[in-house]
């Protein structure tokens, strides 16, 4: 029996997600280098770029007399809420004057049938029909289909990863001979099965009565998506020699979405669930001398695997099926309406750690969607279809995704943005560089956008369009990888433990003028996150802000348009001494960037999933692993949120938020 300690070397970095494997010569340029600001100037250009939004803004309301004096009296920002405290806690806070309270926790009933969450027997059976772990994106969409509804609705929720030492009990045995640190145990058989129904995807119809929201039990479209749900696989590279296995020789049909983060809707009333970190789940066999050896490098795939699925799972081994690993890290288009319909892979999207795929109809009819490559020095993408919406035919939307332009974007230190669309023959992609098709270069879309020229960047989480402005805005997580002689104007800052947020602005004016398929936007950015207190951070926001924030990730954007903010601070959460949680700003008028603290989540989790309804009075949001800190255990975490009952471990939920008044959030 091989030695699991050996095998699985842990691996301690700030996110281990975050292997950056982006080794191409698409460093930052000298031009880059040379025009990037300094401080100062950054400065000068958000506030004049503050003062410029605020004489085009027309999505203020206006206001007069008493009230005006009032609002002045509150200083530049349009939030309205006095800040929830800025401290880590073992429980969530939020803004004085809401409620914060749990709509569904890991392990809650979600289908018809499944049995009550039993921690120290769970089954993978009893999984299958539960509420999955670490709870990510969250989109709404109303019933019925077609309306406006705030006050019912689905969720559709993904599931990102399992977190065994927080799920089972006994994780760590005692050191080995001679070493200091204990080991991990390993999963057992059903334990495995208990993660691949832990992950993916939940749906569930949630109902807003007498002010409060409850999930509706038993409801024809409550639905799990798990490693075990059929999905077809569409778009140009479906049925390639690349995507063949023993289980599937069409090349056309795979079981499950894997490491589902943020996501997106269509216009069209379907969800888009994102692959993230594909690459940690696979192993075996020696990856540097097979076929696919370049591609499996790019993308962080090596022998060893963060997981122990492929000691008893054989698709996981990559000595049995070396194609697997190219049949995930794409985006699933799925009917929540229809909790029949098979999910579908689109691989016109392009293959990478996609954070999410937000969408915006463009002026023409032809939808644009923004995607993050989650990795360090890696890029930022848009896929323009090639058909038109509909708008009175939903079925005629149905396969809009299968055919259009995959870009990546390539950030210059005049404050452009060129989009470099990544089609086979034009340029370098081309056989003579690998790319013998269209499904080459999305299979492999990391190296094919590095051989276009893309700008590395600092982690691109989320990316959405905001339908009000019309503007679209990039979370940068961080990059302390980023050494000083890589620094550019938008990745501006050297070992970047905190991020930022930057702002895309296409031609052709505000809101729906905006033209989402030009070749060239401008950009420049909203913050750069870090402490102001300390001259290290290099941070900028609003001079008069009072708080402070890092690693943006995820990202919604009320009715009035304004920002909010999740973030994801990693192992660094203790180290910053700040909890992760919901951050709030305006992006026009005087108090753009001027940053206020919303929701804490307890120690240890991360916050995604940030979504409104349409009346902008509910906010649902993600409070995914709790107690995720060095050393916790089921036995002694950091926290039990959110039972605090003996025996019970944490469990990744989502929150529902709303204002005791019935008004809308940040009013
Ligand atoms: Fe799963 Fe990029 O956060
Ligand atoms: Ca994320
Ligand atoms: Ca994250």
């Amino acid at each position: 029996m091989t030695n699991l300690d050996e095998r699985y070397e842990p691996i301690v970095v700030e996110d281990r997600d975050d292997i950056g494997s982006n080794t191409s010569a698409n460093v930052p340029l000298l031009e880059i280098t040379q025009a990037c600001p300094s401080r100062r100037g950054l400065l000068k250009g958000l506030m004049a770029s503050t003062a410029a939004v605020a004489a085009s803004s027309a999505a203020l309301p206006r206001m007069v007399g008493a009230a005006a004096a009032e609002e002045a009296a509150k200083g530049p920002s349009t939030l309205t809420f006095t800040q929830a405290p800025h401290e880590i806690g073992e429980a969530h806070q939020v803004a004085a004057g809401y409620d914060a309270n749990i709509l569904i926790r890991w392990g809650d009933k979600v289908v018809e049938g499944a049995p009550a969450f039993d921690p120290l027997r769970q089954t993978g059976a009893a999984q299958e029909k539960q509420f999955g772990y670490n709870c990510d994106y969250i989109g709404y969409q109303p019933l019925p289909l077609g309306s406006n509804s705030s006050d019912h609705g689905l969720l559709g929720i993904n599931h990102e990863y399992t977190t065994p030492d927080l799920m089972f009990t006994d994780w760590y045995r005692p050191p080995a001979a001679g070493k200091t640190e204990p080991t991990e145990r390993g999963t057992t058989p059903e334990e495995t099965q208990v993660e691949l129904a832990a992950h993916g995807h939940t749906i569930i119809e949630v109902k807003k009565e007498q002010g409060v929201w409850r999930v509706v039990e038993n409801s024809p479209y409550a639905r799990r998506i798990t490693m075990n749900t059929a999905c077809r696989i569409s778009g140009p590279a479906a049925g390639h020699d690349r995507l063949k296995t023993n289980a599937d020789p069409t090349g056309t049909k795979v079981f499950g979405v894997l490491n589902n983060c943020a996501g997106g809707k269509t216009p069209w009333g379907t969800i888009m669930i994102s692959e993230e970190n594909f690459n940690g789940y696979f192993g075996g066999g020696d990856p540097a001398s097979m076929p696919e050896a370049a591609n499996y490098k790019r993308y962080g795939i090596s022998a060893k695997s963060r997981y122990w699925w492929r000691e008893t799972v054989d698709r996981f081994d990559l000595a049995k099926e070396p194609n697997e690993p190219n049949r995930f890290g794409w985006m699933t288009e799925y009917d929540p309406y229809d909790a029949s319909s098979v999910p579908v892979k689109r691989t016109a999207l392009g293959r990478f750690k996609h954070e999410g795929a937000t969408s915006i109809v463009n002026k023409d009819g032809r939808v644009v969607f923004y995607s993050g490559d989650d990795e360090r020095f890696d890029y930022l993408y848009r896929f323009v279809t090639a058909g038109r919406y509909d708008p009175n035919d939903r079925a005629a939307n149905r396969d809009l995704l299968d055919a259009g332009t995959l870009y990546a974007a390539k950030f210059n230190g005049d404050g452009s943005l060129e989009w470099l669309p990544l089609i086979h023959g034009q340029g370098p992609l081309t056989p003579a560089n690998g790319f013998k098709s269209q499904a080459d270069v999305l299979i492999e879309t990391r190296r094919a956008a590095d051989a276009l020229g893309a700008t590395p960047m600092d982690r691109p989480e989320d990316v959405e369009p905001n339908p009000v402005n019309g503007r679209v805005y990039v979370m940068l997580t961080n990059n302390t990888q980023r050494k000083d002689g890589q620094v550019d104007a938008v990745n501006p800052r050297a070992a970047n433990r905190h991020g930022q947020i930057v702002e895309l602005i296409p031609p052709g004016g505000e809101g729906h003028q905006a033209d989402h398929t030009a070749d060239r936007y401008r950009w420049a950015h909203v913050l750069l996150a870090g402490d102001p207190a300390k001259s290290e951070d290099k941070a900028v926001y609003h001079p008069a802000t009072e708080t402070w924030l890092s690693s943006p990730d995820n990202c919604a954007f009320d009715p009035r348009g304004r920002l909010w903010i999740s973030t994801d601070q990693g192992e660094a959460q203790t180290k910053n001494g700040i909890p992760d949680g919901m951050y709030a700003c305006d992006l026009s008028g005087p108090g753009r960037a001027l940053v206020k603290f919303f929701f804490a989540c307890p120690i240890g989790a991360e916050m995604c999933g940030p979504e409104f309804t349409p009346d902008g009075k509910t906010l649902f949001v993600a409070v995914q692993h709790p107690s995720e800190v060095p050393g916790a255990t089921v036995e002694k975490p950091a926290t039990r949120w959110p039972d605090f009952q003996e025996g019970m471990p944490p469990r990744p939920s989502v929150v529902v938020i709303t204002k005791r008044d019935g008004g809308e959030i940040g009013a």
